[in-house]
């Protein structure tokens, strides 16, 4: 097949998140199987630090409002059959943020994206190898399956490709003032409730929600949660409304990113028969943080957006009870200014057992992976997470409350003890994490058991194989 990717983030070249991660390794994985493949994300002033993307000969001149929008494509070729296409508009990318700084959003992410959005659309529609499918991503791309259709219908666009938005996450939609709609030059019509609009604003996440030929999220239980009202964030009528095009799938794990032999970022290989490793990466761990290097005390961790999504304050509650225990904390994330400073102060009140990053280090993230005993993730939801998949490729047992693909990854002893590899709870509180970190220690206690849940972690296969070929079935048209 030949497939076009839209994408915000890219990883290697830009990510704040899981969806770099997720977009990175479909494309690599899409073309490694034999598909024409390729990414158009935009060109952030951080790329260039570290890759030398070439010029294309191919200026775009598209209208934008009443403006042009003259933008430049740039392409690297990772592998055989895989090329990204960076648009590159100084204007708009240039910058030291993706979607802003350390203190809020670019006022502009509108016109950013909806910018973006055309030079996907128009690359989609010109490229010499024509895509039969165009499969975008998230808010940032939303308006692409309407813009195809609108070319279709007025601009003579014979057979555009198949359109499929995966939804990463339904709390960030992409929601602006109602005069933005004038930049992406469409016919007025489509400004209503049954389109671009919700509650009079304009939401580019649910028009691509609308207008997409099939959509998909990142878990099959995310995909049921997001029906509801608890979890539909005021879109869960319209979701319901396209269920019959809406299909959950799994996210996979890179494992050549992700392994635990020959991997630049792990000084000690270790593997499931042989965990030596793994506890010389947690005594060095330890000693990076500034903790006693002590195999002895149970490590726990976490790394990720500090967001209210990712339940921070269960995890400052919960560490307010059981830090009375032998234990030790870590923690790397960037995010909310008020997590940050209770994290930090946390660390400052108890120097010898908590130690907390502020930053994003993708180096750091590997080496706290594999030296824990124990990754907290209490998310409030979690349309997949892969912190959790790849803490049990590196032995490390995830914690995580019974929430949308966390629930589909991990496998709690009362599920299956021969399989358990995680501990699960199910009420959003600070009380119900204390209550699984002390099953923790007490599995800290029997190193047979243990074990057990390592080896069990560090064998279950999320490779993109089968990820992959749920979403050729998307592409060509199939469904679950
Ligand atoms: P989300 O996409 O909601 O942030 P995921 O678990 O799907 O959550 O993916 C998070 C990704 O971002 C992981 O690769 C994780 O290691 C990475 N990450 C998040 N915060 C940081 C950070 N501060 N430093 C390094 N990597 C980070
Ligand atoms: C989003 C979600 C996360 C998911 C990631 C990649 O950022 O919050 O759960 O793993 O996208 O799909």
């Amino acid at each position: 097949m030949r497939v076009l990717l839209a994408s915000s983030e890219l990883h290697p070249y830009s990510k704040t998140g899981g969806l770099a991660d997720m977009v990175g390794a479909l494309a690599k994985s899409l073309a490694s199987a034999g598909h024409r493949t390729g990414v158009v994300t935009p060109l952030y002033r951080g790329i260039w630090k570290h890759h030398f993307p070439k010029r294309l000969d191919w200026r775009m001149d598209l209208a934008l409002g009443d403006r042009r929008f003259e933008p430049e494509v740039w392409t690297l070729e990772p592998q055989p059959n895989l090329t990204v296409y960076f648009i590159h508009a100084p204007e708009y990318f240039d910058r030291d943020g993706i979607y802003g700084d350390a203190t809020a959003s670019y006022p502009d992410n509108d016109e950013r994206f909806i910018a973006f959005s055309k030079a996907a659309v128009h690359l989609a529609r010109y490229l010499p190898w024509q895509p039969e499918a165009v499969h975008v991503h998230d808010w940032q791309t939303g308006l692409v399956p309407l813009l195809m259709r609108d070319q279709a219908a007025r601009d003579g666009w014979v057979a555009p490709p198949r359109s499929v938005l995966t939804i990463h996450n339904l709390a960030y939609q992409g929601v602006f003032h109602r005069k933005s709609y004038a930049l992406a030059n469409l016919p007025a019509a489509y400004l209503n409730p049954g389109g671009v609009e919700s509650h009079g604003a304009m939401n580019l996440l649910k028009t691509g929600i609308v207008f997409a030929d099939a959509i998909t999220t990142v878990s099959p239980r995310y995909a049921v949660e997001i029906g509801t009202p608890e979890y539909g964030e005021q879109l869960d009528g319209l979701i319901r409304e396209r269920r019959a095009e809406l299909t959950g799938i799994l996210n996979g794990v890179d494992y050549e990113e992700w392994r635990t032999v020959g991997n630049s970022h792990l000084a000690f290989p270790f593997a499931a028969d042989d965990l030596h490793g793994k506890a010389n990466s947690k005594l060095a761990l330890q000693a990076e943080m500034g903790l006693l290097p002590d195999l002895s005390i149970p490590l726990f961790g976490t790394v990720g957006r500090l967001a209210s999504q990712k339940g921070v304050d269960l995890i400052l509650g919960a560490l307010e009870e059981m830090l009375s225990c032998p234990m030790q904390f870590v923690a790397l994330g960037t995010g909310q200014p008020e997590y940050q400073t209770a994290l930090l102060s946390l660390a400052r009140r108890h120097p010898d057992k908590v130690n907390v990053r502020i930053g994003f280090d993708g180096a750091m993230s590997h080496r706290i992976e594999a030296g824990l005993d124990f990754f907290l993730m209490p998310s409030r939801f979690e349309p997949c997470g892969l912190n959790q998949m790849y803490s049990l490729r590196y032995g490390t047992v995830p914690i995580v409350r019974r929430t949308g693909g966390l629930d589909n990854s991990v496998v709690d002893y009362r599920e299956d003890p021969d399989i358990a590899n995680g501990i699960k709870f199910d009420e959003y509180s600070g009380r119900a994490l204390a209550k699984a970190m002390r099953k923790a220690l007490v599995l800290f206690g029997q190193p047979a058991w243990l074990d057990h849940y390592r080896r069990n972690g560090m064998n279950v296969d999320f490779s993109w194989d089968r990820t992959r070929l749920a979403y050729e079935r998307v592409y060509q048209g199939g469904g679950r």
